[in-house]
């Protein structure tokens, strides 16, 4: 079998695709989420990691953590012990803003990290990487910084505090922040042109931008880059985020020791596949490919009885015999992602498996279940003004 190397890993024609740019899956039953914590190198999100947040927390884990939604970490461990310890931490996330409105998919990372911000009450930074997005899609810059607004207010829809939330964009906020410029030029000394090409894969005929662009995306997980946040205190950092975007992290995790800054963890997510199946891609810009955040209830019914794909038998008779195939349903997929209550889930899973619910019926819970969810998601949204989105792109002190 072909070996080739892709991101410094060896993978072979069998594996999935997984790397910041591209995402796809070779099994019906989607990525192999196991295999990619041992090609990347991270650790599993085990019963034990989940126990010691409890008791670490003295909270319930959420259900994507209970469920391996979000299955990889990081350093998550010295997380939790500097927590035990009453010590802060901050957490940083980011988007690469897109024309498109965003989709359910997209919502994952920001529900768990909006979780986060609550059960830990720590400072939170939001990038939205406009100047990745207009270098990679041949975006004008005015159409990348506005569609980073755009996009910047669907996520604060999502519930972020502006006491301790700070969000940018990196076309608006880089140039009125030194630290910011002085951090990517040092992680810049750190990392050769044939490391990058390791990592991420960058060719001779790349645009210089792509090659220096992995130090933009790496200086938030730094917190010097904030000195009107930390000022000049060294404060870890935790990375909520899908797992095609360890590569980023794995390059700065490598760099931070060199620049005395301790190596952000990171807790990586599963993705949510497309309606079609879990080989398909989840694209952006196929209305059809999954529930968008500004869908009505009658295009979200219309979707899922339509498009998602079902596990379930050709024949009445024949579910009723054999029963239906939860690993591959995506209507049974989007409830582990939206259906919060264990036990309701376990009866549907047993009730379907046993062919006693039919595609019909797992697909109508599976809409009374998103739908209620997009709805409140489109009230808030609706409250998220100009004025309101300002407050977060503030650049000022917030609470730590
Ligand atoms: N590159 C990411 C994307 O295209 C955006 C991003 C920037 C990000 N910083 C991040 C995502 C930190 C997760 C964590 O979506």
């Amino acid at each position: 079998m072909a070996e080739v190397q892709v991101n410094n890993l060896s993978i072979t024609d069998d594996d999935d695709i997984v790397d910041p740019w591209n995402v796809s899956g070779k099994s019906e039953t989607g990525i192999d989420y196991d295999k990619l914590i041992k090609r990347f190198g991270s650790s599993k999100i085990d019963n034990e990691l989940v126990e010691r947040f409890e008791k670490v927390t003295g909270q319930r884990a959420h259900h994507f953590l209970r469920r391996g939604i979000f299955f990889s970490h990081r350093d998550f461990h010295t997380i939790l012990n500097l927590h035990e310890a009453g010590k802060k931490f901050y957490l940083y996330t980011g988007r690469g803003p897109s024309s498109e409105s965003m989709h359910i998919g997209h919502m994952i990372p920001f529900m768990f990290t909006k979780w986060l911000q609550d059960v830990f009450k720590v400072p939170l930074i939001i990038q939205l990487t406009d100047d990745e997005k207009a270098m990679w899609k041949d975006i004008k810059i005015e159409d990348a910084r506005q569609m980073a607004y755009n996009n910047a207010k669907d996520i604060i829809a999502v519930g972020f505090d502006p006491k301790n939330t700070f969000i940018f964009n990196d076309l608006d906020f880089i140039g009125k922040c030194p630290a910011f410029y002085q951090n990517m030029v040092r992680i810049q000394k750190c990392v050769t042109f044939n490391q990058a090409k390791g990592i991420f894969g960058f060719g001779e005929s790349d645009v210089i931008g792509k090659i220096t662009f992995p130090s933009i995306e790496a200086a938030p997980a730094l917190s010097t880059t904030f000195p009107f946040i930390f000022g000049d205190k060294v404060v870890p950092c935790l990375i909520p985020c899908a797992i095609d975007q360890d590569p980023y992290f794995r390059m700065t995790r490598d760099v931070a020791p060199r620049l005395k800054m301790p190596k952000p963890a990171l807790l990586h997510s599963t993705f949510l596949p497309a309606l079609q199946g879990a080989q398909h891609k989840m694209s952006a810009s196929d209305p059809n490919a999954s529930i968008f955040l500004n869908d009505t209830p009658k295009q979200i019914k219309n979707k899922i009885n339509k498009y998602a794909f079902s596990g379930g038998q050709a024949t009445v008779e024949e579910h009723r015999q054999k029963g239906g195939n939860t690993s591959i349903d995506i209507s049974f997929k989007y409830l582990t992602f939206f259906l919060e209550d264990d036990e309701r889930l376990a009866e549907i899973k047993k009730a379907y498996e046993s062919g006693e619910m039919l595609t019909g019926e797992l697909k109508k819970i599976a809409i009374d279940t998103i739908t209620p969810y997009v709805q409140e998601y489109q009230a808030r949204r609706a409250q998220v003004t100009d004025d309101v989105m300002q407050r977060y792109f503030e650049i000022r002190q917030i609470e730590l």
